[in-house]
């Protein structure tokens, strides 16, 4: 009974209210015939990201998707991940050698889509002369760099110098993340290298754009004669299962939370980021709960599969 009542009131009020904004002359009236006169008012120039917050979600295998990069924009996620394979001397992209074809490269997957997305997000007009820094790909929030780590399948040696001419339209535009005599600029995008990417290539580069994903679990381990740092690795990452094991489905144990905060401390105290990959992806409430302990535990990365989940409830 009162949820008839209740949806009487709703109903009366939503009338009223209509009459109210169709009679009024006021700001319903002046939207609406904004709104119907194509008004240049309305035309906002870095409008193809408008209105999406960015978030820290990794899309995992990005070029799985049927529009790869766009797609992960949409949801906001801010971390892409492109798995590649040099073949006569050209970038492709794909999980496997099956999935290898002519026209899915680095260079047409993700280096020409970006420098798109990025030339409509700073316009050069009488008003931006004076911008020294690019916008990023976020219109909310320009100066969000995204994340692209680029997992190299064949041998790193070989594939890192095309990789770094690959980068350079992004990088004669600014919009690369350096380091340079041991500091870090931060751009528009930050290129991360992992996979068979070679830590010593990575380390011989001055200036630096592109970067090491460096093993979370290892960070104290002195045998790998590196010192780690933002300016080598922005992100440290390490397998979910054999680092920490917790199903999702269970209470965590303090031994298990242990690991994560340890794991955590250990990166951000080197002022890095931790990213762990592999995570439950099913039953849903395990990957769920399993995010959730993440994000409380100070990690810095959703990994996600399912993009629209990670986007929505995160
Ligand atoms: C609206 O205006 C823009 C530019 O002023 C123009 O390109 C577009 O075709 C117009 N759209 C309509 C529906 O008139
Ligand atoms: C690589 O080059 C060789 C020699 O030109 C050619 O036979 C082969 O089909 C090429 N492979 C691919 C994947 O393009
Ligand atoms: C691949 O690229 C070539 C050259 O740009 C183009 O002619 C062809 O239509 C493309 N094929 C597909 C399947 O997109
Ligand atoms: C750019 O800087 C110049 C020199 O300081 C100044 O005269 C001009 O008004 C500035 N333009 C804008 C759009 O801020
Ligand atoms: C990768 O290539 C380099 C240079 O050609 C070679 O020295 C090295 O042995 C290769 N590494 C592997 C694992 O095959
Ligand atoms: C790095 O340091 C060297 C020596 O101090 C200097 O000559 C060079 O200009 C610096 N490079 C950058 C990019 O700041
Ligand atoms: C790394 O070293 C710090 C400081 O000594 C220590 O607290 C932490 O437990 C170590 N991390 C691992 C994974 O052993
Ligand atoms: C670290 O340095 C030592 C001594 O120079 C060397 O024996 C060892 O192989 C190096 N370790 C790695 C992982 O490069």
């Amino acid at each position: 009974m009162t949820g008839m009542l209740g949806h009487i009131l709703f109903l009366t009020l939503l009338v009223g209210y209509i009459q109210l904004a169709a009679t009024t002359p006021g700001v319903f009236q002046w939207i609406a015939s904004l709104e119907a006169s194509n008004s240049s008012l309305l035309q906002y120039p870095t409008q193809l990201t408008q209105n999406i917050v960015p978030k820290q979600i990794h899309s995992h295998n990005d070029y799985w998707r049927d529009v790869p990069l766009l797609t992960a924009l949409s949801f906001g996620v801010s971390s892409v991940e492109a798995d590649v394979w040099l073949v006569n001397e050209t970038l492709y992209v794909g999980h496997d050698v099956a999935a290898l074809t002519p026209n899915r490269t680095f260079d047409t997957l993700y280096v020409r889509p970006l420098l798109e997305v990025l030339a409509a997000q700073n316009p050069k007009t009488p008003f931006t002369v004076n911008q020294t820094v690019p916008n990023g790909v976020f219109d909310t929030s320009p100066s969000t760099s995204l994340q692209l780590l680029v997992d190299i399948k064949t041998n790193g040696t070989e594939a890192l110098p095309f990789i770094l001419k690959a980068l350079q339209p992004l990088r004669s535009a600014g919009y690369l993340t350096t380091s340079s005599n041991g500091s870090l600029t931060t751009s528009v995008v930050t290129v991360i290298g992992t996979g068979n990417s070679p830590l010593d290539g990575v380390k011989a580069l001055e200036p630096r754009d592109y970067f090491f994903d460096a093993p979370l679990t290892q960070l104290n381990d002195t045998t790998l004669n590196t010192t780690w740092d933002a300016t080598l690795s922005p992100v440290a990452s390490t397998d979910y299962g054999a680092a920490v094991g917790w199903s999702g489905l269970t209470t965590i144990s303090d031994a298990q939370r242990n690991i994560i905060t340890t794991l955590v401390n250990d990166a951000h105290s080197r002022g890095i980021k931790a990213r762990f990959w592999d995570t439950p992806g099913w039953p849903i409430i395990a990957r769920n709960s399993v995010w959730r302990e993440l994000l409380n535990d100070g990690a810095d990365w959703l990994n996600a599969d399912d993009l629209e989940a990670a986007a929505n409830k995160f």
